[in-house]
């Protein structure tokens, strides 16, 4: 029997849109049959472009010292329990070397904002990657910063930018971040960035708390006017120590229906299946790449400060070196009928 929901899965496949109307119906729960449909679509609409390969991107989280305090964020400025680190300029070019050599070839820089690093250090580091790295391409994931310094950091070469917008909705934004930072300045950070040449990663938490069915087709059409080349969504996981240590996480199935329907929405987006989807259910990537997603990021940081770097409870992987989890990933995906491979997995027209 075909159901109302699967009209509209067929609707979104073909057109890649729908009224609100119609989001909102998806949104709201879908039958088994109708979970798989979405899944079986979105593998379709994915490997029409990006065949069955799925891309590495190897990170590298270099600082988890930050100036921000927002709610959600187990590496905020407010956690007292959390031993802060920072990775010099050389260990970091070593650890994208490293990478480089097990065949990543993009490498992410992310961190909290840590004011330390002076807009000239990070320009030196994508320089010394860049050189180290030739056919890499280098992402940037230090949050927000002003035009001029995305300029001096594009001019260095870096490639691309993640910062997820994490709602479009100005009031959901205000009761997940303290009242010095803003929605707006966050979509401001996101158009210079484009608007400058990097590719743009947006993204949200699923299941952030507060989060509405509203606030998730308000991020649909906020992407749909972004034209973001990538998008990062994950679950909510609550931290210990953070003012949501209460908050329930985001599911798996909510997830996994937001990748399927973000993949129809934007066939052509680089969607990762993201280490907190890994976190909260054991196979959580796998089904990630099967409703949609066709991007993994692996970690790279030494393993001597990766249980630092707890954004939030449980977090995997954080024993393993490099190799371990590119050979992981590598074989999690042959199982499933994927293959990763070696190249940069820029964004397809
Ligand atoms: N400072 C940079 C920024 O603001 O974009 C990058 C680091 S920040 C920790 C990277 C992302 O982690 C955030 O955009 C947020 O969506 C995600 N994150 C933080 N806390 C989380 C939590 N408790 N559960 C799931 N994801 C979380
Ligand atoms: Fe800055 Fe999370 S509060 S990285």
């Amino acid at each position: 029997m075909t159901t109302e929901k699967m009209n509209l899965i067929e609707k979104l496949y073909q057109t890649h849109d729908l009224s609100d109307d119609g989001f909102l119906c998806l949104l709201g729960g879908m039958t088994e049959a109708e979970t798989q449909l979405l899944y079986e679509k979105a593998r379709l609409a994915a490997t029409k472009i990006y065949q069955k390969q799925i891309y590495l991107r190897g990170l590298i989280e270099f600082t988890n010292i930050c100036k921000n305090n927002c709610f959600y964020c187990g590496i905020r400025r407010g956690n007292t329990n959390v031993h802060r680190y920072r990775l010099g300029e050389e260990e970091i070019v070593a650890c994208a070397k490293k990478g480089y050599a097990l065949g990543f070839r993009t490498i992410v820089l992310q961190g909290g904002e840590d004011p330390y690093y002076t807009d000239e250090q990070i320009c030196s580091i994508v320089r010394k990657i860049k050189q180290e790295c030739p056919d890499a391409a280098v992402t940037l994931s230090i949050g927000e910063k002003e035009h001029d310094s995305y300029q001096a950091y594009f001019d260095a070469g870096a490639d691309r930018y993640l910062l997820r917008h994490e709602t479009a909705d100005e009031k959901h934004y205000g009761m997940l971040h303290p009242a010095e930072l803003s929605g707006a300045h966050r979509k401001r950070c996101l158009r210079d960035l484009k608007e400058i040449g990097y590719q743009v990663g947006c993204g949200i938490m699923v299941g952030a708390p507060y989060q509405t069915r509203e606030h998730i087709l308000e991020d649909i059409r906020f992407m749909q006017e972004l034209q973001p080349h990538m998008i990062g969504i994950g679950p909510f996981i609550p931290h210990k120590d953070t003012p949501f240590a209460k908050e329930p996480a985001g599911t798996l199935s909510d997830t996994l229906a937001l990748l399927g329907i973000l993949r129809l929405a934007f066939p052509n987006v680089l969607l990762p299946a993201t280490t907190a989807l890994g976190t909260i259910h054991p196979q959580g990537r796998e089904l990630g790449v099967l409703a949609g997603a066709n991007v993994i990021m692996p970690n790279l940081s030494p393993t001597s400060v990766r249980k630092d770097y707890m954004l939030y409870d449980g977090k995997i992987c954080t024993g393993e070196e490099a190799a371990e989890c590119h050979h992981c990933i590598e074989r999690r995906m042959e199982r499933i009928g994927y293959q990763v491979v070696v190249e940069r997995g820029d964004y397809r027209e």
